[in-house]
């Protein structure tokens, strides 16, 4: 069964379209990126197990449902990621958040590590890692190797945008995460950009071009 869910909701895809668009600067796109993360939230959480709890009402007493199981911890990807963490933590505000800073090197498009801080109690998490981008999947493909290696099996991978390529590399190298995305692109191109893709999604969300 296929591991790659695209969300098509129709908020996700009308938010999505103006991101892409060259002519929305860094604040409305900033703004966007966190409304389509918070959306796209909504979804990869689907599957949270909840459990019956007590609650007393202004009424009376009765059972409810909370969520049960393991404690959430967001991952963002530095620095494009960063851009998606404020939507997530408005639904789980109790979610922990470590930082996996890598770049793409220009020539080889493979990921350079610079920066890691997850939470002290990442073996009690759950995790979702979060970047706009799934372009060749490297970069991706290698936070979740280093999530993997200290412990952490219950991942999940949430980008706005995919190209086939790394969507290929995620299903070949790590078939165990779910990953999540508002669109599937056609192709990359020369330089390992998705098109036609948002463009740069660091540069876009930070005005650094
Ligand atoms: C971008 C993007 C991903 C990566 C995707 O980051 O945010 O992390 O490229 O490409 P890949 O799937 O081929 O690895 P970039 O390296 O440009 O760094 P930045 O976020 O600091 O701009
Ligand atoms: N990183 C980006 O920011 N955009 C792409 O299209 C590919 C990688």
């Amino acid at each position: 069964m296929s591991r790659v869910h695209v969300i098509n909701h129709p908020l996700v895809q009308h938010k999505l379209t103006i991101i892409r668009n060259k002519s929305t600067g860094p604040k409305e796109f900033r703004e966007l990126v966190k409304e389509v993360s918070l959306l796209m939230a909504y979804e990869v959480t689907r599957d949270l197990p909840l459990e019956e709890s007590e609650v007393e009402t202004p009424i009376c007493k009765t059972k409810g449902l909370t969520i049960a199981g393991k404690k959430i911890g967001v991952i963002p990807i530095l620095r494009a990621g960063l851009g998606m963490v404020e939507g997530i933590l408005e639904l789980i505000p109790t979610a922990k958040v470590g930082h996996i800073g890598l770049y793409r090197d220009p020539d080889s498009l493979e990921p350079v590590e610079y920066y890691c801080k997850l939470p002290d109690d990442s073996h009690e998490r759950d995790f979702i890692i979060i970047d706009p981008m799934l372009a060749t999947g490297g970069s991706a493909a290698a936070a979740v190797k280093y999530v993997k290696n200290i412990g952490c099996s219950g991942i999940k991978l949430m980008c706005l945008l995919a190209a086939p390529e790394g969507v290929a590399r995620m299903e070949k190298s790590h078939p165990d995460v779910d990953v999540y995305v508002a669109a599937i692109d056609e192709k990359l191109n020369s330089h390992g950009y998705i098109i036609p893709g948002l463009g740069d999604a660091g540069d876009r969300l930070f005005g650094t071009k």
